[in-house]
């Protein structure tokens, strides 16, 4: 079983929390950089591999920066994650627009930046050239339906999914868009999330050559980049193990080779846009027990809340606890540990082996670095939490500081109502 390791000793986290009040996010970005390297590396033979993280899964311009110093781009689903991959020095193609039921604003803010834009649907054509203009190179988010199985509960199942075009729809796409002057062509889809299984990705890879094949040969259009989407997995659970990229990347030489080499296609750029992958096991939610509560079952409940970390609340996923100090103790009690939503999924992890829990014990909860602080909200009026930067020379930056009252109520006015 893999073992779930902390970047930081007791005695550091501890001086971390002096300074800075639980909860928060820690990320470590040396960790982070070596894992890009590791990504890119794997995919050193593809023509200009292009990674561009998608930036909902950890949408801060600090980690963005890091990014971009690795030679990431951003894949950006709103203005909002425009704005920050602009903020974070990013420009031009090393961005990528991927939204759906897009506003107008998206579209300009994109051409303005010298995005490229991967529209959503086939009706979009006619919209963004209204709105913002047709710019010479545009991608189209393919979806297969019920042409290839899978989906999860994260993503959901192909043909049930409101993303992409058909494959009709794919065709007549690309047809308007050369008869309307536009010069570069790109193919995207996004059909999995959080698949540890690397031959999915491989097939993914066949998918799309096939696909490119077949656009070649109906329209004469060479498209110039693919991407395959994001979606590969973390190991949330010590006995999971991580996706080997090194047998993903193998696969689509070999696919990229026989398909796209063979036929006059090459070279064809392979991008992808991992959120997960990236940053998700890097960043760790750090939170106090503030109670401990004994009725039907044993509660642990903590200054965390949903509102900071809510996948295991939304997909009933594991996040793996480590009691700080206590790493080596008997797992010798069974808690939920829980937040102070006033809703009853509110909980971290349900009847998990645990050491002896004390109040005022340090839980670190892993695998928070990617969709954590990101889906965060303010249900219940719950302020968000910081993040935090721990450096590759173990000294600690505030990245994004804790939400305070006044943040909360910045939008209310509150004048005039006590007469
Ligand atoms: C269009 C798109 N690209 C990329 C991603 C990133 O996925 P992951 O974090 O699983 O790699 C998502 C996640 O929702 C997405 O919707």
């Amino acid at each position: 079983m893999a073992e779930k390791k902390l970047p930081f000793t007791k005695e550091q986290l501890t001086e971390v929390i002096k300074q800075y009040p639980t909860p928060f996010h820690i990320y470590d970005e040396k960790a982070i950089r070596q894992n890009v390297r590791n990504l890119t590396k794997a995919f050193a033979w593809a023509p200009e591999f292009k990674e561009y993280f998608a930036v909902k899964a950890t949408p801060n311009p600090h980690i963005l920066k890091v990014l971009r110093e690795e030679g990431l781009g951003a894949d950006c689903s709103s203005l909002s994650e425009l704005i920050l991959a602009e903020k974070a020095g990013m420009s031009g193609e090393e961005i990528i627009l991927t939204s759906n039921d897009t506003p107008a604003i998206e579209f300009k803010k994109a051409r303005e930046l010298g995005a490229i834009i991967n529209l959503d649907d086939i009706s979009h054509i006619d919209y963004l050239d209204k709105h913002a203009g047709l710019p010479d190179m545009i991608s189209f988010r393919y979806n297969p339906g019920p042409l290839r199985e899978g989906g999860n509960s994260i993503i959901g199942n192909p043909e049930e999914s409101k993303y992409g075009v058909t494959r009709k729809q794919l065709l007549d796409a690309y047809r308007i868009m050369k008869a309307r002057g536009v010069k570069r062509f790109g193919l995207h889809t996004m059909v999995i999330s959080n698949e540890l299984d690397p031959q999915y990705f491989i097939e993914t890879a066949n998918m799309m050559f096939d696909l490119i094949i077949e656009i070649h040969r109906t329209l004469d259009i060479k498209v110039e980049f693919v991407n395959f989407g994001g979606g590969i997995g973390i190991p949330y659970r010590p006995e999971q193990e991580a996706v080997d990229l090194t047998i993903v990347s193998q696969g689509i030489k070999k696919a990229y080779e026989t398909k796209i080499a063979a036929n006059g296609l090459a070279p064809l750029k392979i991008a992808m846009e991992c959120g997960r992958m990236i940053t998700g096991p890097y960043g760790y939610l750090v939170s106090t027990v503030l109670h401990k509560k004994e009725i039907y079952k044993n509660y642990v409940g903590l200054d965390a809340c949903m509102a900071n970390l809510m996948r295991p609340a939304l997909y009933g996923a594991y996040h793996h606890i480590t009691v700080l100090g206590k790493e080596e103790w008997p797992l010798g009690y069974i808690y939920d540990v829980t937040g102070s939503l006033c809703e009853n999924n509110d909980k971290f992890a349900v009847n998990r082996k645990l050491p002896m829990i004390d109040i005022g014990d340090v839980l670190v909860i892993h695998d928070a670095g990617a969709h954590g602080h990101a889906m965060g909200f303010n249900y219940n009026g719950k302020l968000r939490s910081a993040e935090l930067m721990l450096k590759p020379d173990g000294s600690v930056e505030t990245i994004r500081r804790a939400e305070t009252i006044e943040d909360y109520f910045a939008t209310l006015d509150f004048s005039g109502l006590e007469k």
